[in-house]
């Protein structure tokens, strides 16, 4: 579903990844492990062309978006989803709207079908009751489900998260993680997980890799 080969990004002088490759197969979660400032959120940048890498090549589902032209990359954009660190739901409209606003965007679809798939979202993150709430009305671990289900919006077959465990205590953690492997057994989705929670690790890898001075280690080994 994914291929990275030989990634480099450098900003400037400064060289954050040098030479990163893995594969990511459908249906497999991969975690990205690696020390503060490491790179983790460069390289997943990097995977949904918020930042074009320095070289190398990134393949989703095939196509490859070495060089594609912004527009092109709006296309591969829909066959994934992001859940970024922090969350970044907005807090002037409900969970709901939230859920709504990538739909709107992205199709041309009439408003009560767009509100039927909002609900059948929020169901599968076990949100239908706090679907009018405002995000700063609803928990830490809410927000992050909230997050997931727009990331979830468009049916991607991959979903990217940085930290979704960021800020959270253990139980919302768990409560994360069963979502992450709930996807993937119940619709064969595709997750990368930036993560240092080494319990989450446990619980959710098929495959991870190691960012060690900007070179990824892929390991077969993870559990
Ligand atoms: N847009 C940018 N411009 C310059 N330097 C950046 C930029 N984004 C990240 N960096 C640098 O790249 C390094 C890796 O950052 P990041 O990928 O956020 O690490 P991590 O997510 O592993 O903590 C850091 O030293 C950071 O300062
Ligand atoms: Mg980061």
């Amino acid at each position: 579903m994914i291929r990275v080969r030989d990634v480099h990004m450098h900003f400037g002088d400064v060289k954050v990844l040098r030479g990163v490759s893995f594969d990511v197969q459908r249906g497999e979660t991969l975690c990205i492990l690696g020390g503060s400032g490491g790179g983790k959120s460069t390289l997943l940048n990097v995977m949904i062309g918020a930042l074009r890498a320095t070289d190398g090549e990134v393949v989703i589902d095939g196509q490859s978006t070495r060089g594609m032209k912004e527009r092109q990359f709006d296309d591969v954009r829909r066959k994934f989803g992001v859940m970024f660190q922090g969350g970044a739901l907005l807090n002037s409209m409900s969970i709901a709207d939230n859920v709504a606003l990538p739909i709107g965007y992205h199709t041309k679809l009439d408003a009560d079908t767009i509100e039927t798939m909002v609900k059948m979202k929020l169901y599968q993150v076990d949100l239908l009751h706090a679907a009018d709430r405002r995000p700063s009305a609803i928990s830490g671990g809410m927000q992050k489900r909230a997050a997931v289900a727009r990331a979830l919006a468009l049916d991607p077959k991959i979903l990217f998260y940085d930290e979704p465990s960021a800020g959270l205590d253990p139980i919302a953690t768990t409560r994360i993680d069963e979502l992450i492997n709930k996807l993937k057994t119940t619709m064969r989705m595709t997750n990368v997980v930036v993560t240092h929670v080494m319990e989450s690790v446990q619980r959710i890898a098929d495959h991870i890799i190691m960012l060690d001075k900007g070179a990824g280690h892929p390991r077969r080994d993870a559990r």
